[in-house]
């Protein structure tokens, strides 16, 4: 054993000693890189380095939408187009939301509160956390979701299966289900297009955010060329459809990453990147804490689906009594029908957890030492779920104060990409306001 370990720390130090020279390795750095290693699939640390934004072919893409910078450049700014919003269920509303009123840059692409507002909102504060109830709008006319929204950011590694119950997309965990794609969960008939889950979530998107693509709006908010330049492919009106419109969108979206963390750069040699707690804490994700077990992909993500019996959202906002809000609370059981699946929802990606303080489906958890605290303990929250559904590897961690701390750290600054709003557009080819372009909304992000 101790042979192999040494052996491991030799390959490491030879394959690294390129990479820098000027940092002292110290023993936590070694066991760092064997503890990293040993998680990893192909047995290195690249296996978790997450390409820049522009490094498209290192990006996992759906082959029917393949990246190029120009459809990258056009979703870049439809993701944020308040002048799509042009069929909204109440006039007050028109051309006033956008995608980004739900996933802020400022909030590290969600919406700066427990629950997004699309339509219907109205200010926006710093990051989204003013945004609230515009006065015209009933409760029921308002674009509100039952469960907290994901974030954008890495989304290219779990993309083959979205949302919280991975109902979309036709590969991956849905091979073999084609015969429930529509039937307890209506949308989910866009699977049997053949697109990846975020191309086909997408799609679906356009209709439930209130948004339209049509080839005179493309010429009114001066797109058309960018569409031109973007499909050739596509001919005629559907050149400037909803569909060539949200496979901009998630072209875009999966070049949103957040190459620039902490912990990026320390898989890339530069042993300062991260502190010694911080380093502390990666050795409890990757080992005793066996977080990595569950939150695998580079990003931590997965299209995997487990209960940790987390409460649900409990939020102002009338959607609760909504049958398909209920159905949400169901998690992947939700979409499926089976039993096996039910109360159990999709890893998420685990970078960026700082822009906003909302953790959990339903934004339960307040803090991420509060987060760190209900693993450890490991006592389900939601009395609604069943004993028998609550994942085997959710049990007690018995960690200490200080390996709490040092967790907590590793999550809070070591996968931190500072950069991520230079994401978002310095300004749209429409002049339009965004993310949103009411007049609450307006006067807070000083468009007028
Ligand atoms: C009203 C707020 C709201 C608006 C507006 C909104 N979203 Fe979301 N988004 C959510 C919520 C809530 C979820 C999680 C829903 C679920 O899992 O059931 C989500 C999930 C997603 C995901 C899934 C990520 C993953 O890891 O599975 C993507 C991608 C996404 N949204 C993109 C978009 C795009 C593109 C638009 C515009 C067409 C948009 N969103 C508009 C609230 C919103
Ligand atoms: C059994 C698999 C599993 C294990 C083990 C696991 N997680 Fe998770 N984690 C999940 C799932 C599933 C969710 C989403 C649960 C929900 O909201 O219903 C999640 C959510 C989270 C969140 C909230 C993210 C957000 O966007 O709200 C954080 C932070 C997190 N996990 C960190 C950790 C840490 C740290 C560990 C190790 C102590 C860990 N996880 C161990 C499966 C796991």
């Amino acid at each position: 054993m101790r042979k192999l370990y040494i052996l491991t720390i030799a390959i490491l130090l030879g394959l690294g000693g390129c990479v820098s020279d000027t940092f002292e390795r110290d023993q936590l750095d070694l066991d760092l890189m064997v503890a990293v290693q040993s998680t990893s699939p192909t047995n290195d640390l690249a296996y978790y380095v997450i390409p820049q934004s522009t490094e498209l072919s290192k990006i996992p893409q759906d082959p029917r939408n393949p990246l190029t910078p120009t459809k990258v450049e056009l979703g870049s700014f439809l993701f944020f187009e308040t002048g799509m919003g042009i069929v909204p269920e109440n006039a007050a509303g028109m051309q006033s939301y956008s995608c980004s009123s739900c996933h802020v840059p400022a909030a590290d692409f969600k919406p700066g509160r427990k629950q997004g507002i699309g339509e219907g909102g109205f200010g926006f504060g710093f990051k989204g956390e003013s945004r609230v109830k515009h006065s015209a709008y009933e409760e029921a006319q308002m674009d509100v979701q039952g469960i907290r929204p994901l974030s954008v950011l890495n989304v290219a590694f779990s993309a083959e299966n979205t949302l919280w119950n991975g109902s979309f997309g036709s590969a991956g965990a849905n091979e073999g289900l084609e015969d429930i794609f529509g039937v307890h969960d209506e949308a989910t008939d866009l699977n049997h297009l053949g697109f990846h889950g975020l191309e086909t979530q997408n799609i679906e998107g356009f209709e439930i955010h209130r948004l339209l693509m049509t080839p005179e709006l493309a010429d009114e908010l001066g797109y058309t060329s960018y569409f031109d330049e973007a499909f050739p492919e596509y001919t005629g009106e559907e050149r400037y459809s909803n569909l060539t419109a949200s496979l901009a969108i998630s072209a875009y979206l999966r070049t949103i990453t957040t190459s620039e963390a902490p912990f990026q750069k320390w898989l890339q040699g530069d042993m300062g990147a991260m502190s010694n707690s911080e380093k502390r804490g990666a050795l409890l994700f990757f080992g005793k804490a066996n977080c990595s077990s569950c939150h695998s992909s580079p990003a931590f993500s997965a299209t995997r689906f487990f209960a940790l019996g987390v409460n649900d959202l409990d939020d102002q906002i009338s959607f609760k009594e909504d049958a398909e809000t209920r159905k949400k609370n169901l998690g992947r059981g939700g979409f499926t029908g089976r039993q096996e699946d039910m109360f159990k929802f999709k890893v998420p990606h685990l970078y960026n957890l700082q822009g906003t303080s909302f953790y959990f489906h339903g934004s339960s958890k307040r803090s991420l030492e509060e987060v760190v605290e209900y693993f450890d303990v490991a006592i389900p929250e939601n009395p609604d779920v069943p004993a028998e559904a609550i994942a085997s590897e959710f049990r007690p961690l018995n960690m200490t104060d200080e390996e709490k701390a040092d967790l907590v750290a590793f999550l809070k600054f070591g996968l931190q990409d500072p950069t991520v709003e230079k994401y978002m557009p310095t300004a749209l080819p429409s002049g339009n306001c965004y993310p949103n372009a009411d007049s609450s909304s307006k006067r807070d992000i000083g468009c007028e």
